[in-house]
């Protein structure tokens, strides 16, 4: 592999296929006998694994307030970043991370309008030089998300607080992720999400052999 270790996020709305496209990158690379490590945020330590929890599926008896909600998802950044990305990155896995902070510019920076700079600010303090190496936006309209969603087994039509927003946040959702991507090129790419998965996959591994040549 041309370079030790790789970190790649996947990004987009609710029910883009970020899950799909990451298990099915996963055996790709392992097929190539690469170390692939699968992780998700908010989570993928077991600290923030409970922030997860708290954020996501609270009791109802007290209301998250979005100021709360923010600081919980850039703890839980914090502690995966240093427990568990930073190390495999560094003994040359290829870390896969479903969402990441992007997706905390596009929530609550873009779509709560909570403050921009200061949201930049929690969010280089939480990763510190752990920048993804690219990041993968799957890219579609919140309608469609929904009916995927609608009818996904795991889930059977659950949904939690965030996803029960009004459409129109998840519109402003889907805008701050492509502005994001617009302002980072370099790093952000946007795959259309209406594709088929088989299509979608084909695409991704094209972006990573041409951004980092062959694995
Ligand atoms: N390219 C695709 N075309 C049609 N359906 C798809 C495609 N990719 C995934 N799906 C289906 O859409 C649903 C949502 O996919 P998935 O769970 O991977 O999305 P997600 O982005 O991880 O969603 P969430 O943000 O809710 O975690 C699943 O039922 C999945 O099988
Ligand atoms: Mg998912």
């Amino acid at each position: 592999m041309a370079v030790k270790g790789l970190f790649i996020t996947f990004e987009g709305p609710e029910g883009a296929g970020k899950t799909t496209q990451l298990k099915m990158l996963r055996q790709y690379l392992s097929g190539l006998g690469l170390e692939c490590v699968v992780t998700r945020e908010p989570g993928g330590t077991p600290i923030a694994e409970q922030l997860r929890e708290l954020v996501k599926h609270h009791s109802g008896v007290e209301p998250v307030f979005a100021e709360t909600e923010l600081l919980l998802f850039v703890a839980s950044r914090a502690q995966h970043v240093r427990f568990l990305i930073e190390p495999a990155v560094a003994r040359g896995a290829v870390v896969l991370c479903d969402r990441f902070a992007d997706s905390t510019t596009a929530y609550q920076g873009y779509a709560r309008q909570l403050d921009m700079d200061f949201i930049r600010s929690l969010n280089k303090y939480a990763i510190g030089n752990c920048t993804p190496d690219m990041t993968i936006l799957l890219d579609l309209p919140p309608e469609d998300g929904f009916k995927r969603t609608a009818t996904r087994t795991e889930t059977a039509g659950r949904h939690d607080r965030i996803e029960a927003e009004a459409i129109n946040f998840h519109h402003l959702v889907r805008q701050g992720f492509l502005e994001i991507a617009r302002n980072e090129p370099q790093r952000v790419k946007v795959v259309s999400a209406l594709a088929a998965a088989e299509d979608i996959h084909h695409q991704i591994v094209e972006l990573i052999k041409n951004a980092f040549g062959p694995l």
